[in-house]
């Protein structure tokens, strides 16, 4: 091998280095993606303490007049069954380990005479703040979690036609609410 064959051989590995490293300089540019500035996707993360069948999050954002126009009175009797324990829902009857709902829809929130609410609701209501549909629907969904630092120790109510219906039977207590369901 002569001096000339060393300089070719050399030569064509001197090439190839540099045609890898344009390539690769050039993929990069053309693949490389650019920077997130945000997490894309929001994870929601239900708190620990929450039964295992309500952890799971709710994705659909609905409409709740839309759910509360197709509400069943019939099943909403039924589902307040649930808050029995603690609520009263009879004009006049007395406050148990919760204030007495009757008259809660459009009611302001925490005006119960005679009842020791949070904080929480009580700040709600010294801002003029009601349980209007929306807040009802809100609220029952997922108590703590939509009003941190309430004293009503229920998990809440997952499926959103349950709500619905539960707030037609609320509203159908309420003589004083001039919301209409339309
Ligand atoms: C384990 C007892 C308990 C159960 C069950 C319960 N609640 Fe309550 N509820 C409470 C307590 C205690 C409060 C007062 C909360 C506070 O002051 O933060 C309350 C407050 C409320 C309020 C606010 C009232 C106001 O005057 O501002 C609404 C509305 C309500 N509950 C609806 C319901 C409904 C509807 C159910 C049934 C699905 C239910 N609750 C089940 C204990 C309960």
């Amino acid at each position: 091998m002569d001096s000339f064959e060393i300089n070719k051989i050399f030569g064509a590995i001197c090439a190839t280095a540099l045609f890898i490293l344009v390539l690769t300089i050039v993929t990069d540019f053309l693949y490389s993606e650019p920077e997130l500035e945000q997490q894309a996707y929001v994870v929601d993360v239900p708190d620990m303490d929450m039964p295992v069948a309500d952890v799971t999050p709710e994705v659909v954002e609905v409409d709740v007049m839309e759910l509360l126009v197709m509400a069943s009175l019939e099943n909403g009797q039924k589902v307040a069954k649930k808050c029995v324990s603690c609520h009263n829902f009879e004009a006049g009857s007395a406050n148990k380990i919760g204030p007495n709902l009757y008259n809660i829809v459009d009611r302001q929130m925490g005006i119960m005479d005679g009842f020791a609410y949070s904080n929480a609701i009580n700040e709600r209501g010294a801002n003029n703040e009601s349980w209007t549909f929306e807040n009802l629907f809100h609220f029952l969904e997922n108590p703590k979690k939509w009003l941190p630092g309430t004293i009503m120790g229920y998990a809440g109510i997952r499926k959103p036609k349950d709500r619905a219906d539960l707030i037609v039977y609320l509203h159908d207590i309420s003589p004083d609410s001039e919301s209409t369901i339309e």
